[in-house]
C-alpha cells in the first residue's frame, strides 16, 4: 500500500500523463518504475516546468521546421550618432554627458549584467564571470565591472544597483563567488541576482530530451529572457520602488565595456528612446556579429548568418560598406518598456531561435548517450529582438579597441588570449593619452599594464588622476589603482 504522500504523487502523475500523452510526450515517463519517491518528485516538478499547453505548436514550428529567417522587404542602413560628435553635435553631447551625469548621481541608471550562459566554448570550470582575465592582476571578469561600478559610484558620488542574471545551473555558485571575494567592495545589499527560465531540449524529432532518467535536459532560454526573469523575479518592481529609470545591459564576457556611460545614457535619455544600442564598425563584409538596419522601417538586428551575401557585400558611392554597423550587445533599456513588454506574459514578443547542439541524453533503454554529432534543438531568445518593439530606438557608434573584446573561446579570435591583449593595449594607450611615453615592441606594449576602473574609467578621467609620469620599465608588469 502506497504512503498517502505518494499516493497523490501518482494521482499527480496520472494527471501529468494525460497532459504529456496530448503534448506527444509520454517517453518522459518511461523509466518511472525504476524511480524512486524522490526522484519521482523530482521528475514531476520538472516536467511542471515546461508549458505542456502551447508545446505541439512551438514544436512544429520552430523545433521540426528550420524555419528560414524571414527577410524584411526592404532592407537600408542605420543611422547612428558616431563616435565622436560632428561640428554640429558638439553641444548635443556636450548637453548628453551631463544628463547622463546627473541620472547616475541620482541613481536613476542601474548596471545588468547577463551572465546565464553556458559558457562551451570557453569551457571553463565555473560561471563565466568568475574567469581570470586581466593582464596583471588576473582579475575575474565580475571584479572589474564591480570595480567599474564602484569607481562610478567613487566619481559621481553615487551608490548604483547591480542586478545579475544567472541560470538556474549557475546561481549558487554565482553567488558563492561574490560571498567568498566580499562582493569585491560593493555593498551586497547593492548587487541583485535573480534566476532567468529555461527551456528544455528536443530530439530532431522533437521529443523533450531526459538529461536522466528522472531529470529533464534543460538549458538557459536565451539573453533575451533577462525581460520575463526581470519581471518574475520582482526586480522591475523592486527598481520601480528604487526610482531606476534605464538599465544598462551588458554581456558577462566583455572585459572592456564601459557598463556606466554617460554620453550613452544622456543621449538615450534625452531623445526619449525606449532601447538604445551600441555598434562599432565591422572588421569584414561577413565577421560574425549581428548586424543593424532598419527592416521595413524599424530598427534591428539581423544575424550575420541571416544577412544575404549582396547586402554585406555592398558598398555606397564611396566604397564604404553599406552594412556596417556590427551589434556587440550593449544596450540600454528603459525601464518602463520592460514593464510594458513583458506586463502580459501571454503575449510576451520575442521569438524564438532554434539552434541545433550536441546534447547528452538518456535513451528509451535507459543507457546515457553523449553524442558526438550535434543531435539536438536548442531554444533562446535574444535580446536584440527587442528593438524593433521600442520607441525611438538610438544607436551610437563606439571604438572596437575601447570598447569591445569579448571573451568567447580559449584561444585565437574573440577568446580569452585576444581580450586580455586588447585590454592590455588599451591601457597602454590610456598611459599614452595622459602625456606617459610607453615602450612598445613589435607592435605590442613591451610589457604588461592595468589600470583598474577603481582609478579611471577611460582615457581622459586617466588623464586627470595621473598627472605625475608613472615608473614603467620595458618588459615589466605596471598596475595602478
Ligand atoms: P553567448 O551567446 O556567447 O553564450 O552569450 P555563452 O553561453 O556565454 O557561451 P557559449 O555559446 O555556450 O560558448 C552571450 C551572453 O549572454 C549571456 C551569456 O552569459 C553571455 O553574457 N546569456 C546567454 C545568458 O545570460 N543566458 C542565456 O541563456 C544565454
Amino acid at each position: 500500500m502506497n504512503s498517502p504522500i505518494i499516493q497523490s504523487e501518482s494521482e499527480q502523475a496520472k494527471a501529468i500523463q494525460a497532459r504529456l500523452r496530448e503534448a506527444n510526450q509520454t517517453h518522459l515517463l518511461a523509466h518511472w518504475h525504476q524511480l524512486d519517491d524522490q526522484q519521482r518528485e523530482l521528475l514531476l516538478e520538472d516536467i511542471n516546468r515546461i508549458n505542456l499547453a502551447g508545446l505541439s505548436g512551438l514544436i512544429k514550428s520552430h523545433v521540426m521546421a528550420d524555419r528560414p529567417f524571414t527577410l524584411p522587404r526592404d532592407i537600408r542602413p542605420v543611422v547612428c550618432y558616431p563616435a565622436r560628435p560632428g561640428i554640429d553635435q558638439v553641444g548635443l553631447y556636450a548637453d548628453a554627458v551631463k544628463r547622463g551625469v546627473s541620472l547616475i548621481r541620482r541613481n536613476k541608471v542601474a548596471a545588468l549584467t547577463v551572465a546565464g550562459g553556458q559558457g562551451t566554448r570557453l569551457g571553463f570550470d565555473g560561471p563565466k564571470g568568475a574567469f581570470p582575465i586581466s593582464p596583471v592582476k588576473s582579475k575575474p571578469l565580475f571584479q572589474l565591472f564591480a570595480e567599474f561600478i564602484r569607481g562610478t559610484n567613487r566619481r559621481y558620488g553615487a551608490d548604483l544597483h547591480w542586478y545579475i542574471m544567472t541560470s538556474p545551473q549557475n546561481h549558487a555558485d554565482t553567488v558563492a563567488f561574490f560571498e567568498a571575494n566580499h562582493f569585491f567592495g560593493l555593498r551586497p545589499q547593492r548587487v541583485r541576482f535573480f534566476r532567468q527560465g529555461i527551456m528544455p531540449a528536443f530530439s530532431m524529432d522533437g521529443k523533450i530530451l531526459l538529461d536522466q532518467k528522472h531529470r529533464i535536459a534543460f538549458s538557459p532560454d536565451g539573453h533575451g529572457g533577462s525581460l520575463l526573469a526581470l519581471r518574475r523575479s520582482g526586480m522591475l518592481a523592486e527598481m520601480a520602488e528604487a526610482g531606476i529609470e534605464h538599465l544598462s545591459y551588458f554581456q558577462v564576457d566583455n572585459p572592456l565595456v564601459k557598463a556606466i556611460d554617460p554620453l550613452f545614457i544622456g543621449l538615450h535619455d534625452m531623445t526619449g528612446s525606449e532601447m538604445s544600442s551600441k555598434t562599432i564598425p565591422k572588421v569584414d563584409d561577413l565577421e560574425r556579429v549581428g548586424n543593424f538596419v532598419i527592416g521595413d522601417g524599424k530598427a534591428m538586428v539581423i544575424e550575420y548568418s541571416d544577412l544575404p551575401d549582396e547586402l554585406a557585400h555592398a558598398r555606397d558611392a564611396n566604397g564604404n560598406r553599406l552594412f556596417d554597423a556590427g551589434s556587440i550587445a550593449i544596450h540600454l533599456l528603459s525601464r518602463r518598456f520592460v514593464e510594458r513588454l513583458t506586463a502580459d506574459e501571454a503575449h510576451f514578443g520575442l521569438p524564438w531561435h532554434r539552434a541545433v547542439k550536441k546534447v547528452p541524453y538518456v535513451d528509451e533503454r535507459g543507457r546515457r548517450i553523449e553524442p558526438e554529432k550535434p543531435n539536438a534543438v536548442k531554444l533562446e531568445s535574444f535580446i536584440f529582438d527587442a528593438i524593433p518593439l521600442a520607441g525611438k530606438p538610438l544607436i551610437l557608434q563606439t571604438i572596437r579597441e575601447e570598447e569591445f573584446s569579448p571573451v568567447k573561446n580559449v584561444t585565437g579570435v574573440d577568446s580569452a588570449e585576444s581580450s586580455r591583449r586588447d585590454l592590455n593595449r588599451r591601457a597602454a594607450r590610456w598611459l599614452e593619452s595622459a602625456g606617459h611615453a610607453v615602450p612598445w615592441r613589435e607592435g605590442e606594449p613591451d610589457g604588461l599594464f592595468e589600470i583598474s576602473p577603481l582609478l579611471a574609467l577611460d582615457a581622459d578621467h586617466l588623464r586627470e588622476q595621473m598627472s605625475t609620469p608613472p615608473r614603467i620599465t620595458p618588459g615589466g608588469a605596471h598596475y595602478w589603482e
